[in-house]
């Protein structure tokens, strides 16, 4: 099974998106997921302020417009025994990847990166903050670029640990 993390700021806006539209992919194509199956999928913050909170509801909005539901998710802080749990941990932008960092035990095997590290389509390396944003517009455009580096994503992991699979989406 393949353990993957997406981890932002504050766990309400970028990194419960990345989760929720990874799962929806991950399932399209056949991945199941649970803790027996083939993925486990979960999001995480660096920062406390929103430890418990659903996402924001712009977020939320933006997913569900594409056929998502992440209104049940709820914040968490990251912590050092994610870098144990976890095989990839995946930054939004450099300032969250910076936190990890420092933060990764130096026994951990778990791949740290930008989430975009994995986007083929774009050169953009970070998701930009949408937090203080006025409009719902910014919110789609991040939609947008999470869903390139996430389906990257997808692509790199069935080549290298489900490559007996059929991609079918
Ligand atoms: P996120 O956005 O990191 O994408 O969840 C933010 C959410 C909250 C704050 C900053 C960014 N904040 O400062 O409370």
């Amino acid at each position: 099974m393949i353990r993957i993390l997406f981890v932002c700021l504050g766990n309400i806006c970028r990194s419960p998106l990345a989760e929720g539209i990874f799962r929806y992919h991950a399932h399209r194509i056949g991945l199941r997921e649970g803790m027996t199956a083939d993925l486990h999928i979960d999001s995480a913050g660096t920062g406390n302020w929103h430890v418990g909170a659903p996402p924001d509801p712009r977020s939320i909005q933006v997913a569900a417009k594409h056929g998502i539901d992440i209104a049940s998710l709820r914040a968490r802080q990251v912590t050092a025994a994610d870098f144990h749990d976890f095989d990839y941990v995946l930054g939004m932008d450099r300032d969250n990847v910076k936190a990890l960092a420092a933060l990764r035990p130096e026994t951990s095997a778990t791949q740290l990166d930008l989430l975009l590290s994995f986007a083929t389509r774009t050169p953009v390396r970070e998701v930009p903050d949408p937090y203080f944003y006025r409009d719902a517009a910014g919110f789609e455009r991040v939609y947008n670029i999470i869903e390139t580096g996430v389906t990257g994503l997808l692509d790199h992991l069935q080549a290298t640990h489900f490559s007996s699979r059929q991609r079918n989406g």
